[in-house]
């Protein structure tokens, strides 16, 4: 299996770092493109500790790799990642690739930042998806939904993590 996932917002590096790991146990080829346009700076990311909190020790090479490399591929028996950090703002025109299967939409609260869930940004989002795309997200907010069902998603609410009822599974 292939699949390309966007994220929006590579922030600290879980979400990039937990994708590893399921293409690792699912041996699933993954092409996985961050943006992030304020990345952290070592002093905060060597503080993190995902993969001590992941009881894998040996993660932390992979981690580390994805803070401080622009691309990298990480290749096991059955499996390789493909990974590739933008630093961008997400605004700018050419900040966003297509063919994508699987949209990570973790921006800051609509609450924070605005201008992150503006609707020509997630048509933009709809455009980089492939017919069938998935984009996800934590916000279930009523006009977030609307405006994604106008741009042709199909919406579903979905359970959330640990403290979190319900987010977004929106599917192209
Ligand atoms: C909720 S955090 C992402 C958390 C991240 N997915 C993780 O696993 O840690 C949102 C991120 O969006 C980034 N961001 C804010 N404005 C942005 C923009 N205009 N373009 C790209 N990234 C942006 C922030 O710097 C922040 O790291």
């Amino acid at each position: 299996m292939e699949i390309s996932v966007l994220e929006v917002g590579f922030g600290t590096g879980l979400n990039a770092l937990l994708t590893y790991t399921e293409a690792l146990e699912k041996h699933i080829t993954l092409h996985y493109t961050a943006i992030e346009k304020y990345p952290l700076p070592p002093e905060i990311y060597n503080l993190l500790g995902y993969a001590e909190q992941l009881n894998r020790g040996e993660l932390d090479v992979i981690f580390r790799k994805m803070h401080e490399q622009a691309s990298c591929t990480f290749s096991d028996k059955e499996m390789t990642f493909h990974f590739t950090k933008m630093e961008a703002d997400i605004h700018l025109p050419a900040s966003i690739p297509g063919n994508q299967d699987l949209v990570y939409y973790d921006a800051f609260a609509p609450s924070s930042q605005e201008d992150m869930w503006d609707l020509s940004l997630l048509a933009r989002m709809y455009t980089a998806l492939n017919p069938g795309g998935i984009l996800v997200t934590y916000c279930a907010k009523g006009q977030f939904r609307r405006d994604l069902e106008s741009l042709g998603f199909t919406v579903e609410r979905i359970p959330g993590p640990p403290g979190k009822r319900e987010m977004i599974r929106a599917i192209k």
